[in-house]
């Protein structure tokens, strides 16, 4: 293959890996440090074919021999496709369906032209990462149906440093009627394996990020979400692997969409052996009609390849989002201790009894104090889940002065031991009305319905319409005003419930578009407050959120062990930055199960936004005693565990011993933490193989003992425990 080499910049960053584009307008190349990614121009047929996504290769690679076309499949069956339409003989599952304004649904797009741009374009109205033009480089490939006069721009954006390719597509409609788009996935690809393993994260309500792995079969593997939101059943996030990648070893590919949506992911093993994966839009909530001059934006799909595996995969997609995804100037620094009024008190509280909790937290050493649900609602009071919500005004009966001499009392104490002062955060689901509210009596119409359908409650709630300008309006103003009435530097976004009853397919996007307004709107206007994403738990943990709030609260279920799980789960696609995890009481409110103070405390460090999620003044003694020692304890890891990389070491489904390893951004400090899920009698302790230590520096442990990082990573640490549960964290430091 002879390239034309386009030295599009000449950028010292770039510079450091090979050419990050090389075009010629038959022949692409993509290249991060580690990754290549190449396609071609088919001459005979204009199509774009896929050539090799993986590690690095040289300027010339053999290209796909395609065996003689017998049987029922055609050539276009046989190739990998860059960018699959529909209608003429490839049988597997298309990246593109559009309705043309005669009703058929065949589109032949063949590729026009192309553009390299330094940097990279933001989507309109879409999240998206984003870098300057040291850090990405964008190819356009502009491919045209010549038939409907449809233009659809394939956006391939690399980021070399991370190995990270995103895409996203633009579909234009350049013909004199309408189309409808029935189904366009961001991401489409063909590798040219049979054998792959592919792995998911399912779950429900208090059991997200459940990590599923199994063997792509023949046919199509699907999954997605149709509740109108990323969902609590499947995360927008698909691996590929080898079936021997391990955590450390292998090839791995991880797929991400940027998007908050109900969204589709399909896998598909076609007859001739080859893997198709697609992540997009899902086609059942689509149905987009484009007029004639209008152009429709997927959101974006980030794709990682790592050859260390499904840990080197999420490294870097870790590293991917904290440093190019996230706007939220706190990404990646360091997070309050805070105590979340829900689990401590529910809806039963008044003004004396949320001072008394925050004077609570200020005193076992938290810095943030956070005002749950139930705070508001005038005519219609939310003094449980089935009223006031829409109303967003200070319950006056509960703040007969309003939130702010509250806030004042609040802000005014010092968090114990320290001269800082707390801090006052705040509760919202403003995407939510509850029939009982004052702004359903006034808008009616503003709650999402499909004609004269019964409005289908769920936690006695109804959904707006975000998809009405309206309705944006109304929330950027309800929420600026509470934040602007008072001291107020967090606030917790809440949402739970999915999506029923839209008027039309096409409003689920069209209320994403709305929601994305309403986050960037305010997360502009008051970008010192740090906002927090939450929907029932981890019901939207997704790239999109993580766009405009740094930290997800990561589940509902807040118990230590089930929580190893979640967030370990979780870690697959997010950063641990993202994470808000709490330290509860026990018995556990979700699971019943008792376990210690301390292992509690350490398993909720593990998420970027530490927090207690209680009432210490009802705390067995003992316990109450240890907070403070763990509320530092989470203070002196969370840098670490903000900017560092994650080694998970050992699985909660594969070990009884747990571990997880973080290694500081400047690699001089590392924190490890070893679970014990049940107990070991009469038996020898685990040795945890540490990962990731330069072999050759020494490191010195808690103990002051120093061992060299070979030591650590070859023989490893061993532990004892007692009991149930147990938990050690250990520090190192690199001498
Ligand atoms: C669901 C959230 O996940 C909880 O943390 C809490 O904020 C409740 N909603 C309040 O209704």
């Amino acid at each position: 293959m002879s390239l034309l080499l386009l030295f599009f910049f000449n950028c010292p960053n770039l510079m450091r890996y090979p050419i990050a584009i090389v075009a010629d307008g038959t022949h692409f190349a993509l290249n991060g440090k580690n990754v290549a990614y190449r396609f071609h121009v088919d001459n005979t047929t204009g199509d774009l074919l896929g050539d090799h996504f993986g590690g690095s290769v040289g300027d010339n690679i053999p290209l796909e021999v395609i065996g003689e076309v017998n049987g029922w499949v055609s050539d276009i069956g046989r190739v990998r496709r860059e960018f699959p339409d529909q209608g003429r003989g490839d049988y597997r599952v298309p990246a593109i369906s559009i309705r043309q304004s005669e009703g058929y649904t065949v589109s032949e797009f063949r590729y026009k032209s192309h553009k390299i741009i330094p940097g990279k374009p933001a989507l309109p109205g879409l999240p998206a990462t984003m870098g300057t033009e040291e850090d990405v480089s964008t190819l356009v490939i502009s491919m045209y149906d010549k038939y409907s006069d449809v233009a659809a721009d394939l956006s391939y954006s690399i980021f070399p440093k991370h190995d990270a390719i995103v895409r996203s597509v633009n579909v234009t409609n350049h013909g004199t009627g309408n189309i409808t788009i029935e189904s366009l996935a961001s991401l489409s690809v063909d590798l040219p394996y049979e054998d792959l393993d592919m792995i998911n994260l399912r779950g429900d309500w208090a059991r997200e990020a459940q990590r599923e792995r199994r063997s792509v079969a023949y046919g199509l593997q699907s999954f997605g979400s149709s509740n109108g939101y990323s969902g609590h059943l499947h995360n927008p996030f698909l691996a590929l692997t080898e079936p021997s990648t391990t955590e450390s070893q292998g090839e791995a590919w991880g797929f991400s969409l940027v998007y908050t949506g109900s969204f589709t992911v399909n896998v598909e093993k076609g007859s001739q052996g080859f893997t198709r994966a697609l992540m997009g839009f899902n086609p059942s909530q689509l149905s987009w009609v484009l007029p004639p001059g209008e152009t429709l934006t997927s959101p974006e799909c980030v794709s990682v390849y790592s050859k260390d595996g499904i840990g080197g995969m999420s490294r870097s997609l870790h590293r991917l989002y904290r440093n190019h995804l996230i706007k939220s100037k706190f990404a990646t620094s360091d997070r309050p201790t805070l105590l979340n009024s829900w689990e401590g008190l529910y809806f039963d509280f008044n003004q004396s009894s949320i001072y008394d909790l925050a004077k609570e937290a200020a005193g076992v050493g938290a810095k943030l104090f956070v005002l749950d649900d139930g705070w508001f609602g005038k005519e219609y009071p939310r003094l449980s889940d089935n009223a006031g919500l829409g109303d967003w005004v200070p319950n006056p009966d509960r703040f007969p002065d309003g939130l702010e001499p509250l806030v004042k009392k609040i802000t005014d104490l010092k968090a114990a031991n320290t001269s800082t002062n707390m801090r006052f955060g705040i509760w919202f689901e403003p995407e939510m009305v509850n029939p009982n509210s004052t702004l359903y009596d006034e808008h009616p119409d503003w709650a999402l319905h499909a004609g004269p359908y019964p409005r289908t409650e769920a936690r006695n709630q109804l959904v707006l319409n975000l998809a009405l300008p309206e309705v944006q309006d109304y929330i950027i103003k309800s929420v600026s005003d509470v934040l602007k009435s008072a001291d107020i530097s967090y606030v917790k976004w809440d949402n739970n419930r999915g999506i029923n009853e839209t008027p039309s397919p096409a409003t689920n996007h069209a209320y994403m578009l709305g929601m994305y307004r309403v986050f960037n709107e305010l997360t502009t206007q008051f970008p010192d407050v740090l906002w927090e994403g939450c929907a029932s738990g981890g019901g939207r943990f997704d790239p999109g959120v993580l766009q405009y709030f740094p930290q997800i609260w990561t589940s509902d279920n807040t118990d230590a062990i089930d929580r190893i799980s979640i967030q370990l789960g979780t870690s697959l696609a997010y950063p641990p930055s993202a994470m808000g995890a709490h330290l509860s009481e026990v018995p556990n409110h979700q699971t019943g199960r008792t376990v210690p103070v301390a292992v509690r405390a350490h398993v909720a460090m593990m998420g970027g936004s530490f927090g207690l999620e209680l009432n210490p003044a009802v705390m067995d003694e003992e316990d109450k005693a240890a907070v403070p020692g763990l509320v530092a304890l989470a203070e002196k890891v969370n840098p670490i565990i903000l900017n560092g990389d994650m080694w998970r070491l050992n699985l909660p489904e594969d070990s009884n011993w747990p571990a997880v390893l973080f290694i500081a951004e400047d690699a001089r400090k590392a924190v490890l933490f070893v679970f014990q899920v049940a107990p070991n009698v009469n038996h020898s302790w685990p040795r945890i193989k540490l990962q990731g230590l330069d072999p050759q520096a020494s490191y010195k442990v808690d103990d002051g003992v120093v061992y060299t990082g070979a030591t650590l990573m070859n023989i490893g640490l061993q532990f004892a425990f007692k009991g149930d549960y147990g938990s050690q964290v250990v520090m190192l430091e690199k001498q």
